[in-house]
């Protein structure tokens, strides 16, 4: 969604927030900006479109040692220069760049606009800036920003500068996320590691209701009634600013085939193959009270949803719990009946996601015990829930989920394990699961070597009309999860279904200009499939299966076939999606489409 950098220090600043705006581009945004203090007055420089049109547009203008930027992705008002960030007060004396929406923007606006102040943009975020200056008409820059934010409703991670006090940097943050980079000499602020650029070792997170001075000596963070909070200052991993695309040609194409090792990484030290057995350190805080749960509730979105249909099959089948899955966003305001014996897991890549983070916290209004299945390390989920697993699938830049998906569906697998571990799991089958996991990884590399024949698949069908995932049991969610990556990229119609469901009315669809995608592995539904599979080429259909290898019969009858090695029934999705993403990914190139960042798609959905 939307990214915010900020620098203060000796060297010129703009190098470094251009640098940092490129390193956000990947989330998604349709127009960029920054803002400077020059001699003493504040200079803004916006542009819709690309960061390089910004750059461009900046040309050999300089700015001084310190500044802000944004890159916008619109939610009040469209995308153009005028309601680009930064934005700026009556007398071009502040300058904020903000993520999140301010909900009581309007009424705000209205009271500002009887007291004189003149708006320039359709955004929520420019009533932030003239909050600041009306209460700088009485106070100083600190201390106005501070009166400024608690008139705010909504979300924020806000930065702001001003012409009366250009040895500051102030930034506020409430759901939507804020770190500070600390350099020698110089200081960063972003909303997102990956933005810090430069030599910065050490960061701190900003937490809701936290104020922070950034100079270019060191930060000061208070609450929002000015006491002040120690911050534990952490190191900052190198590896989430190192994303590069290694020869691939997009992002989406290197993760896919990264995914071997982000399997691993998932189960490093935590899949014990000799004993049978698997540990789960980041839980071992909470583990009685996970000894008594008696229901468990997954929560998330998009991709990380698909991945919790999955869990509920492997949470009810290996570990005998109940489980249910709710999408984020239908939860929150369900009124959801839960309790102290009911597990909420929190479903995300990001860890940002607002609708499961907004989940989290009424699950544990309730009593819940609450666990996080997050991919990004200190996000806003992992630090909200009880405990959590790391996915460690390493940084995703691809706005479509690919790596992600896999790595959750490996947490959900151990989970499924340490659950049952103690609630009775037989020590046959919790062997035979394991091992079954350990030898996914080499089975994931068999199924990427098929990229070439699944890239010709694509040629052929990528002018399809329509497209329709089947599958049924474990391999339903796969349906969902690939109809969804090729809606993201290809912008083709496609539509996830379970295969039993299909004579209910999606057959009616069925003619030559809809392709059936089929997941048809050897499973206990194969017979069960294999009649859905014979009821499409009935009707004139085209399949497209994709079943477990040396079927044959599946091959003679399917138009064309994509095998995938043997596995236990319940590990069929993590490799049979994997030729769905490459499906996906080659027909949307085919189709010549933006891969890493889709239409109108952001990687991080950080409001509601
Ligand atoms: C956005 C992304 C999806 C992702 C979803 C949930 O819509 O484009 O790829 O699956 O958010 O994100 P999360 O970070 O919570 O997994």
């Amino acid at each position: 969604m939307c990214g915010i950098v900020g620098y203060i220090g000796q060297r010129p600043a703009a190098a470094y927030l251009i640098e940092g705006l490129k390193r956000l581009e990947y989330r998604g945004y349709d127009s960029a900006g920054v803002a400077s203090i020059v001699s003493g007055k504040l200079r803004i420089v916006r542009s819709i479109g690309k960061v390089a049109a910004l750059e461009t547009k900046l040309g050999g203008r300089a700015l001084s040692r310190m500044g802000i930027a944004h890159t916008r992705w619109a939610t009040h008002g469209k995308p153009s220069v005028r309601n680009a960030h930064p934005h700026a007060d009556c007398h071009t004396k502040v300058a904020v760049v903000h993520n999140g929406i301010i909900e009581n923007y309007q009424e705000l606006r209205i009271s500002l606009e009887q007291r004189g102040h003149r708006f320039r943009s359709e955004t929520d975020t420019e009533v932030i800036a003239h909050l600041i200056e009306e209460e700088m008409k009485t106070a100083p820059f600190e201390q106005a920003f501070t009166y400024a934010l608690k008139a705010l409703r909504g979300a924020y991670g806000i930065v702001a500068i001003s012409s009366d006090d250009p040895t500051k940097l102030l930034a506020a943050r409430k759901s939507s996320p804020l770190v500070i980079g600390i350099g020698r000499g110089e200081m960063f602020i972003a909303s997102d590691v990956s933005a810090i650029v430069g030599d910065v070792k050490r960061i701190v997170y900003l937490d809701d209701g936290e104020v922070a001075t950034v100079s270019q000596g060191g930060y000061d963070v208070r609450t929002l009634n000015h006491r002040k909070r120690e911050k534990d200052e952490v190191e900052l991993e190198r590896d989430w600013m190192v994303a590069e695309r290694d020869g691939y040609q997009h992002f989406m194409l290197k993760e896919i085939f990264e995914q071997p090792k982000s399997f691993t990484d998932a189960m490093r030290g935590r899949l014990l193959v000799r004993e049978g057995r698997v540990r789960l350190g980041g839980l071992r805080a909470v583990e009685t009270r996970l000894r008594r749960i008696k229901r468990i509730v997954i929560v998330s979105c998009g991709t990380s949803y698909h991945a919790g249909l999955v869990g509920e099959y492997l949470l009810e089948g290996v570990a005998g719990i109940p489980t249910e899955v709710e999408m984020a966003s239908e939860f929150r305001y369900r009124k959801p009946i839960i309790d102290r014996k009911t597990l909420v897991v929190a479903i995300s890549q990001s860890g940002e996601t607002a609708d499961t983070l907004a989940a989290i916290r009424e699950a544990k209004s309730q009593g819940a015990l609450t666990i996080g299945i997050v991919n990004v390390v200190g996000s806003a989920i992992s630090r909200e829930t009880d405990a959590g697993v790391y996915c460690h699938a390493g940084p995703e830049v691809s706005v479509a989920s690919t790596k992600a998906f896999t790595s959750q569906l490996a947490i959900l697998s151990l989970l499924a394990v340490y659950l049952g571990q103690g609630r009775g799991l037989a020590p046959k089958l919790a062997t035979k699961i394991v091992k079954a996991l350990a030898a996914i990884p080499k089975q994931m590399e068999e199924v990427l070597q098929e990229a070439k024949s699944i890239k010709v698949l694509a040629k052929r069908y990528a002018q399809q009309d329509h497209y329709l995932y089947l599958g049924r049991k474990y391999n339903f969610p796969t349906a969902l999860e690939g109809a969804l990556k090729i809606k993201e990229i290809a912008y083709v119609p496609a539509q996830g279904y379970p295969t039993g469901e299909m004579k209910h009315g999606p057959i009616a669809l069925i003619d030559a200009s809809v392709l059936s995608v089929m997941l048809v592995p050897r499973d206990s539904v194969y017979e069960k499939n294999f009649s859905g599979l014979e009821e499409i080429l009935a009707r004139g259909g085209k399949v497209v299966a994709i079943a477990t290898a040396g079927d044959l019969a599946i091959k003679k009858k399917a138009t064309d076939t994509i095998f995938i090695p043997k596995t236990i029934e319940m590990f069929a999705p993590i490799l049979s999606v994997i030729p769905l993403q490459l499906f996906a990914y080659f027909v949307a190139v085919e189709r010549g489409y933006d891969i890493d960042q889709p239409r109108n798609l952001a990687k991080s959905v950080t409001v509601e």
